[in-house]
């Protein structure tokens, strides 16, 4: 089969497309790739940056949508079934395995380039939001990044999910129109967005951000606020002074998805679930952003070094 493997640590355009072996196991589930997932940790893995770090060569890409060869006995899955998986390694490649618990049917509505865009950006904002945050109906949401994978999922949960009010953080115009595409429904500025949305505004903030705006994250949290901490894209890890949590009784929630939902058996598929009626319905509908054929996985990993998209990055195979 054709993949893409990582030979060297020497960043995306020493990545190189080979012919080698489709992978086969009894007690996995062999799926034909149809798309890819590309994201952030496959060009960290690409230098050797990543916490996941397979022997060289590896083939890399955690996240695919495509049609199921075969399934073992009592998986549920048959040949012909068209899925999204979590397979962690080895997905931009014409084959690739797939454990059954992190394998999902995907609806016939759900193109496979959206399949290999859903589970890991809205599984982790399902769980930030229904299960850390305990979004209540009718609560107002506030979303920095809104633009972003993390941020359009979370503006698409939000509104799923009942609530009130969906306001978007954004760094320039046009990615306010993104995020406005996604559902929110009014966008503002990143810089003086406390001033835009005042203090003591909003239920809950969704934050893969961080960085400088923190507090006046903080500042914006109603009484019984929640603000979800979920990445650092600004570049630094904010402190909080506790006092301010005191005075209005907010909390600050952690939020790290992928080691909780994978080390706990049938929490993936418990999601999955939850989330599916919505993914059917096209209530949630991921922000697909440039395609790329497999062999130009090179330019699809630039493409994200270099901030250059907006949406998820897919490969198609
Ligand atoms: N905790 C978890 O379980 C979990 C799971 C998945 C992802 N994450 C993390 O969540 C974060 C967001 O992921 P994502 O897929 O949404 O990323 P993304 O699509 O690149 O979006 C991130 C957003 O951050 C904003 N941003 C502000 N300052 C930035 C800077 N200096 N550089 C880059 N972006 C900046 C940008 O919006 P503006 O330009 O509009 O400000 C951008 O749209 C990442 O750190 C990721 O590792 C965490």
């Amino acid at each position: 089969m054709r993949a893409i493997q990582i030979t060297k640590l020497e960043g995306p355009e020493a990545i190189e497309l080979v012919d080698i072996p489709a992978p086969t196991a009894d007690d996995a589930v062999i799926i034909d790739v149809k798309a890819a997932g590309v994201a952030f940790p496959e060009l960290l893995q690409t230098r050797g940056q990543y916490q996941i770090k397979p022997e060289l060569p590896f083939v890399p890409g955690a996240e695919v949508a495509g049609v199921v060869v075969a399934a073992p006995e009592g998986s549920g899955l048959e040949p012909g079934d068209r899925v999204a998986a979590l397979c962690s390694i080895g997905g931009f490649a014409e084959t690739t395995l797939s454990s059954p618990d992190r394998t999902f049917k995907l609806p016939d509505s759900v193109s496979f380039e959206a399949g290999a865009s859903f589970m890991f950006n809205y599984g982790t904002v399902y769980f930030a939001l229904i299960e850390r945050g305990n979004l209540a109906a009718g609560e107002t949401v506030l979303v920095h990044g809104a633009a972003g994978g993390i941020g359009t999922a979370a503006i698409q949960v939000a509104k799923a999910y009942g609530a009130g009010r969906v306001i978007g953080v954004v760094s320039t115009e046009a990615k306010g129109e993104i995020a406005l595409a996604a559902g929110a429904d009014e966008v503002v500025l990143a810089d003086g967005f406390l001033d835009s949305v005042g203090r003591a505004s909003v239920d809950i903030v969704v934050d893969p951000v961080g960085g400088d705006r923190f507090t006046d994250s903080v500042r914006a949290m109603r009484e019984q606020g929640r603000l979800l901490v979920i990445g650092f894209t600004g570049g630094s890890i904010p402190e909080v002074k506790v006092n301010r949590l005191l005075l209005n009784n907010v909390s600050v929630v952690g939020v790290g998805w992928g080691a909780f939902a994978m080390t706990k058996p049938g929490h993936l598929m418990k999601e999955w679930d939850a989330m599916l009626p919505h993914l059917s319905s096209g209530a949630l509908a991921p922000v697909i952003g440039p395609s790329f054929p497999l062999e130009k996985a090179s330019d699809a990993l630039v493409c994200l070094e270099q901030r250059a998209a907006t949406g998820k990055v897919v490969l198609t195979v």
